[in-house]
């Protein structure tokens, strides 16, 4: 017990007499306090000074610096100290409390002794501790506001850092009201004495975790802030909650590089100007507060025993009232020895001291039954950019609300000048495009004119117009980012923002719940869904004879082929066919022979009226030939119709049949692979949809050999376009649109969802409400879309895609370009036509040279004279082709009046005749 040998007690103050009266009327009353080496000088002096300054004071005090740390040895010294009436009526107890009521705490309860005690931690309290007060609050209220400001700051996750035990018993309120799972809350102890920064590095680094609250000694934040700025670069990510409640005096401006979101709560106000009456100087450091509670103690002592109405009254009614004086803080023998010298007016004065309330340096003092501190107020601090302590607001306990007063720009938005902004982002036109190659070359695309506007609007707002400096880099492998299996970490650009490498993520990434999880997203700048990249099926060949198209090479084959055997069959049936056999002329009723007009010629004139439909003035009179003729009729009906029918429906339709028209076809085509970026968000979508198409989709895509899955959009773009309209690409909109743009045989059909693309940063990022308000802004202004275009149509440096309307919809009527070919061959039939005439009349001409003995020049122009002369219709008949050359060469004009008497009369008979058959 080397304590008991070393004890030794400074009785810093002498009063000898007790319940002394001034010269007027007045009686003092006395009170000790009782400190020891573990309390601050300051409260020790304050406590001094509030004695002695007391002239109108209704006590005098004296206080009692113990060196022993065991409350026994303590207890011992306390009483030959105030045994020979110097005991006390009230003692105020500074010492740490350990949250019992120790040996001195018991000595007052049974000598009805106020015990009002400054120290963290209320003992348990008992029925017969009831004269013990306690003016630090207690911590059930105080974690209450943690808890509170826990919520108010939206904390989804916490690490709870402590020295020792005691910080579960004070803040059990955080940890018992937190909302989410307790997993969330990662416990670690830190060593006061020790090196903690693999532990800060682990919770940093390994765990991500952002928010911290950091209970622990107020001499010892700033070392640990040291260890953390020594792990961490970037810490404006990070956010602390310092709980000790004298933490607002800590300097963190000796700590620069800690840009971290830091509040605390404090009782005792930052630079009370009260403290200079009590002759301290505030100037320059903070007041503690267990000095303050020392100094509200005996406030709240001094007008608790005015309230009694016994310290100033007359001499008359003084007489009368007998005073006793307080017993001295021994140890007694039975119960009943205390019970016999108690304090007479000890009930009294703890009464009065329950029911007064005072207004002090740590708030409104005012005790429940059971002697603790209620309704009184926390202050709310926040580490402001200039890493003070500034008040922001305050917590009641009565409400258990934080009300929010003043706006602090928080420490994590100061920058420091040579503070560049390192944005990253990835290869991807028309977002982002840099030439690693050439370090002259700057990176250009949408995302970097983006990020230009934001800032000049960010400077534009800003009251300093400071500019923002930023670089972009490219990320390895151009990828968005995945969780690494088995570990926190992610790769791609999200990733560098989790290892805070960067602070922004500009490209097309994104917004999904998996990355808002691990990083935050600003408002999004853009809106797409998934469509799929197909080809333009190929223009049909603008084919002249499309005509012929209805109908197959082999039908047209066969058709000529039935044609002219039907033409023989004819032929032979009519040849047959004794109906078919006339008599040439009808006046002689016994004619030497009889005529068959069914040459093959004939017949073949025939079919092919019949099969244009549009018949021919000789027909058949024999049953055979009529029935062979009606059959063929029918034939020609049936093919006719056929072609008309196919004619129409094939221009039109048949060029789109192959065509997908909706995503929900793909499901039915088998010969048509689909495909997406692999492991990006489109992929994602697929694997995790609930829908029954789209699951049918990505069990096909996932199963499909050879693999559909690509490992850029690019690589998925070529091969839609190498593929021939049998794969397709699943790929976000506005991407298909700029593709769109520069590929003019690309198109995009349907659309899936509805998703964004936002800026990434980590999480709490400073930057977050800056760069919300200027895409807001931004948007509203129109200057995003006029971005978009800029971007997406008039950066193409290729020609742009010109589609006609009338190219994309020509609504299936026939186009000239398909029809030219009848033209075409109605003038090769004239032609040939003509050329036949003629033949035939050069054929004629040469004949009637022959005969007539003309030249061949003069038979040409005399027969085209009669043949086109206008004004005639008739010529002259040819010389008969049976008739011998005339020996009495009769005149050609004798010869042809004769001959055309006898055909007027040929024509005549065959009138009749033509009646008589029909
Ligand atoms: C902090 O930044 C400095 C200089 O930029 C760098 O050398 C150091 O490695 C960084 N430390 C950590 C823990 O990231
Ligand atoms: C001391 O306090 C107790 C409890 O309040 C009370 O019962 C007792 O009467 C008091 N003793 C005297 C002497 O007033
Ligand atoms: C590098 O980039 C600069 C600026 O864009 C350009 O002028 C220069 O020609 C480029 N050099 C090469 C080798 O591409
Ligand atoms: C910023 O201010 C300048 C000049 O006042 C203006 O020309 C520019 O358009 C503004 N930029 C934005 C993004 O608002
Ligand atoms: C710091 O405070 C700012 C402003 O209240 C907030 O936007 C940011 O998310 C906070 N940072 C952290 C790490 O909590």
């Amino acid at each position: 017990m080397t304590n008991m040998v070393t004890f030794k007690v400074f009785l810093l103050l002498f009063v000898s007499d007790l319940l002394f009266t001034d010269g007027a009327h007045n009686i003092l009353f006395p009170i000790g306090g009782l400190f020891n080496s573990k309390n601050l000088p300051d409260s020790e002096m304050v406590f001094d000074n509030i004695v002695k300054i007391g002239t109108t004071k209704v006590y005098h005090g004296r206080a009692i610096h113990s060196r022993v740390l065991d409350s026994y040895s303590t207890a011992l010294e306390l009483c030959p100290l105030t045994s020979d009436n110097k005991g006390f009526v009230a003692l105020v107890d500074a010492r740490p409390t350990h949250g019992i009521c120790d040996i001195t705490c018991l000595i007052c309860n049974r000598l009805n002794i106020s015990h009002l005690i400054l120290g963290w931690e209320p003992p348990a309290t008992l029925e017969h501790d009831s004269y013990t007060f306690s003016y630090h609050p207690p911590w059930e209220l105080i974690s209450k506001s943690y808890a509170t400001l826990i919520k108010t700051l939206q904390w989804d996750k916490f690490t709870f850092l402590y020295e020792d035990d005691g910080s579960f018993l004070r803040l059990q309120e955080v940890i018992n009201s937190w909302p989410y799972k307790q997993e969330q809350i990662l416990y670690r102890k830190l060593d006061p004495n020790g090196d903690n920064r693999e532990l800060f590095k682990y919770i940093i680094k390994v765990e991500h975790m952002s928010f911290h609250v950091l209970d622990c000694d107020v001499k010892n934040i700033q070392k640990y802030m040291e260890e953390i700025v020594k792990v961490e670069n970037s810490t404006q990510y990070l956010s602390f909650i310092l709980t000790a409640l004298d933490a607002y005096t800590v300097d963190l401006k000796s700590v620069p590089d800690l840009r971290a979101n830091v509040s605390t709560m404090h009782l005792t106000k930052l630079n009370d100007e009260s403290w200079k009456d009590l002759d301290v100087d505030v100037e320059g450091r903070s007041v503690r507060l267990e000095t303050a509670l020392a100094a509200d103690a005996l406030h709240h002592l001094d007008k608790a025993i005015r309230s009694m109405g016994i310290a100033t009254i007359d001499d008359s009614i003084r007489s009368q009232l007998v005073i006793e004086d307080p017993p001295s803080l021994c140890f007694r023998d039975s119960k009943a020895d205390y019970e016999a010298v108690a304090w007479s007016l000890g009930s009294k004065l703890r009464d009065a001291l329950l029911k007064t309330t005072c207004e002090g340096f740590t708030g409104t003092i005012s005790f429940d039954t059971s002697g603790k501190r209620q309704n009184f107020i926390l202050w709310y601090s926040k580490l402001n950019t200039e890493s003070r302590f500034s008040y922001v607001g305050y917590w009641d306990s009565k409400m258990d609300v934080l009300v929010p007063q003043i706006d602090v720009t928080e420490r994590s938005s100061a920058r420091s000048s040579k503070n560049v902004i390192r944005i990253v982002s990835r290869n991807e036109r028309p977002y982002f495009e840099i030439d690693e190659t050439n370090a002259t070359a700057k990176p250009r695309g949408y995302a970097v004119e983006l990020t230009e506007k934001i800032f000049e609007y960010i400077k534009n707002k800003s009251k300093t117009r400071e500019e923002f400096l930023y670089e972009f880099y490219r990320v390895k492998g151009d990828s968005y980012g995945n969780p690494i299996a088995g570990t926190k970490k992610w790769d791609g650009v999200i990733g560098e923002l989790l290892e805070h490498n960067a602070e922004l993520a500009i490209c097309d990434l994104t917004i999904t719940s998996d990355r808002n999880a691990v990083v935050d997203f600003s408002t999004p700048f853009m809106s797409l869904g998934i469509s799929l990249l197909t080809k333009e099926s190929e223009p049909l060949e603008t084919n002249m004879f499309s005509f012929i198209e209805p109908l197959s090479l082999d039908v047209w084959l066969y058709l000529a082929t039935t044609y002219i055997i039907v033409s023989f069959v004819l032929l032979i049936c009519a040849r047959m066919s004794q109906g078919d056999w006339v008599n040439p002329h009808p006046c002689n009723q016994n004619p030497e022979n009889l005529q068959n007009i069914w040459s093959l010629y004939n017949c073949m004139w025939l079919t092919m009226g019949s099969i244009m439909t549009q018949g021919c003035d000789i027909l058949p009179r024999a049953a055979g030939s009529r029935w062979v003729t009606g059959i063929w009729w029918f034939f020609a009906l049936i093919v006719t119709a056929s072609y008309t029918a196919n004619m129409s429906t094939f221009l039109s339709a048949n060029r789109r049949s192959n065509e997908i028209k909706d995503i929900s076809e793909l499901a039915g085509k088998t010969d048509i692979a689909y495909g997406t970026l692999y492991n990006a968000s489109t992929y994602k979508f697929f694997e995790n949809s609930n829908d029954t198409l789209y699951k049918k989709l990505w069990s096909v895509m996932k199963s499909a050999k050879p693999s559909v899955f690509t490992v850029s959009n690019d690589d998925g773009r070529d091969r839609v376009m190498r593929s021939k309209g049998k794969y397709a690409f699943f790929m976000e909109s506005t991407s298909i649109e700029y593709y769109m743009q520069k590929y003019c045989n690309l198109k995009m059909i349907g659309k899936l969802d509805s998703k964004d693309y936002g800026i990434a940063m980590p999480k709490n990022s400073p930057y977050k409400s800056m760069i919300d308000s200027a895409i807001l802004a931004l948007q509203e202004s129109g200057q995003l879309s006029e971005l978009k275009k800029k971007w997406w149509e008039q950066d193409n440096d290729d020609k742009k895609c010109e589609k006609t309307e009338a190219d994309k919809d020509d609504g299936g009527s026939l186009q000239m370009k398909n029809t030219s070919g009848i033209f075409l061959v109605l003038c090769v039939g004239g032609v040939i036509g003509t050329i036949v005439a003629i033949i035939d009349f050069l054929l004629h001409a040469h004949k009637i040279c022959v005969k007539e003995k003309v030249t061949f020049k003069e038979a040409i122009a005399s027969e085209w004279r009669a043949s086109f002369n206008p004004r005639a219709l008739h010529k002259p008949a040819a010389p008969p082709r049976s008739a011998a050359p005339s020996t009495a060469t009769p005149s050609p004009l004798r010869e042809r009046s004769q001959s055309r008497a006898v055909s007027v009369l040929r024509a005549a008979s065959s009138f009749i005749n033509f009646d008589e058959i029909y």
